[in-house]
């Protein structure tokens, strides 16, 4: 029989991306061990490219958490965001609606790179290129997670498992399926994203409403460019030559200000499907899932990265609290806390998602009512104040002090 190395730890961590590297940073400062199991190569997990945008609340906790050098330097402040129907650029002031708050943008690959190299500072484990990851006797006192790594077999005891491997990975079906409620809603569009070499032509992000269909300008620095256009289901990428993909851009977002992207070199593009998914409860046994894992939005509220620090926060809070006084209440408690934010940011994002595509099949009275829709909302300060309070993020449920750390100019409504 092979050898295999086994290890002891607090909380075995099974994925490093934002859920699992935050959580192993907030257990960290509480002085909880954990072992985190990553399948990718380290470079893989920091060049996906994904989400941009952080809530004011994922900015206050990675300055909590000391892990906000680079965004302080790089990431842009955005106190506001244009909606564009058909061809009107309507300003929503995120700031003054929402006293003083605003969205940050800076790429998902540059925070998981800070909590990497954060995570590699502390000298706790952190292995990437594990393959046959299994996670067992998650109903036990003593869940096991096994792996290989460099052709060796290696065995974590712990006492928690936090299942933080996406919306693939191996945690969720590790629950048996009576256990699991599923809801779900796949949408009859995906999104075809690019990374242009082009200055950002606004300051801030422009969402379009086009009879063509949506489309969404956003950016990375000062001289990339990021550009989302629904298309079809299943879209092969190979029917999308740069070419077109500029013509549509520029024919979904030219306004009548004037206003159009830059176009430059196209250095990234793929097509990424859209779902709304939630498996509750987000906890079984002594395994706890958390982020995309168990549950998805579709991307137009830009909350799935912002989803995934909350619940790790809420985590982090009911692990401190077992450990620090034998409370099992908090953990306990751990996924109705997280699934009434879950279920607010699923709402938000079906509605945003709702509100700006072209849905096929719709009729002429369809029509008629989405552009209603978005002439109220883009003319009433009470339909604005209400997609911006949601948009910066809804406050945390828990205090920063509860889960460990300082205090930092986090708003209100926590318990
Ligand atoms: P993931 O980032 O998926 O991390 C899971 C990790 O687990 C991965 O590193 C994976 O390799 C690893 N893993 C998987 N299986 C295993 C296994 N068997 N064993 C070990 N490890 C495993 N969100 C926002 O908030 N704002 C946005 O602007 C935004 N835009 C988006 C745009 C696009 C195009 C896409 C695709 C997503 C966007 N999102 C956005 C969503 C956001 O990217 C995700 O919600 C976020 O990555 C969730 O983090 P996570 O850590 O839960 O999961
Ligand atoms: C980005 C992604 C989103 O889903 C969104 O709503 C806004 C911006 C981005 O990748 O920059």
């Amino acid at each position: 029989m092979a050898v295999v190395t086994t290890h002891r730890t607090q909380v075995a961590i099974v994925g490093a991306g934002p859920a699992g590297l935050l959580l192993g940073h907030l257990l960290h400062l509480n002085g909880i061990d954990s072992v985190i199991v990553e399948n990718r190569a380290r470079d893989y997990v920091i060049d996906r490219v994904r989400a941009g945008v952080l809530e004011q609340g994922t900015v206050d906790l990675l300055n909590a958490i000391g892990v906000d050098a680079g965004l302080r330097r790089r990431g842009l402040r955005h106190e506001g965001f244009y909606v564009s129907v058909l061809g009107s650029r309507h300003r929503i002031d995120l700031s003054s609606l929402t006293g003083g708050k605003a969205i940050t943008v800076y790429g998902q690959n540059e925070v998981v790179r800070d909590l990497i190299d954060a995570r590699i500072e502390t000298a706790r484990p952190l292995y990437f290129n594990a393959e046959q990851v299994a996670v067992t006797a998650v109903d036990s006192p003593s869940p096991v997670v096994r792996f290989r790594h460099d052709g060796a077999e290696h065995a974590v005891h712990c006492d928690f498992v936090a299942g933080c491997d996406g919306f693939h990975g191996v945690c969720r079906p590790a629950i048996p399926d009576a256990a699991l409620t599923i809801y779900e809603r796949v949408y009859p569009f995906a999104w075809l994203g690019i990374l242009a070499e082009a200055e950002p032509s606004s300051d801030e992000l422009v969402y379009t409403y086009h009879e063509r269909g949506f489309a969404l300008f956003s950016m990375r620095s000062p001289t990339v460019t990021r550009l989302y256009l629904q298309v079809p289901p299943d879209e092969p990428i190979e029917r999308w030559p740069d070419e077109a993909i500029w013509a549509e851009m520029l024919e979904r977002m030219r306004a009548r200000d004037g206003w159009q992207p830059n176009v430059g070199r196209i250095i990234q593009k793929s097509v990424t499907p859209m779902r709304s998914f939630v498996a509750t409860p987000m906890r079984h046994g002594n395994l706890f899932l958390a982020g995309d894992a168990a549950h998805i939005v579709p991307p137009t509220g830009a909350k799935g990265l912002n989803l995934a620090a909350a619940d790790v926060l809420v985590l982090a809070r009911a692990m401190k609290a077992y450990y620090e006084r034998g409370d099992t209440g908090k953990l306990s408690e751990y996924s109705d806390v997280c699934l009434r934010r879950v279920w607010k940011a699923q709402r938000f994002s079906w509605w945003m998602t709702s509100t700006l595509h072209r849905f096929p099949g719709e009729n002429a009275f369809d029509y008629q009512r989405q552009v209603a829709d978005l002439d109220y909302l883009t003319s009433s300060r009470a339909a604005m104040t209400s997609l911006a309070e949601q948009y910066v993020g809804l406050p945390f449920e828990v205090s920063f002090e509860s889960a460990g750390l300082p205090a930092v100019e986090q708003e209100a409504a926590t318990h």
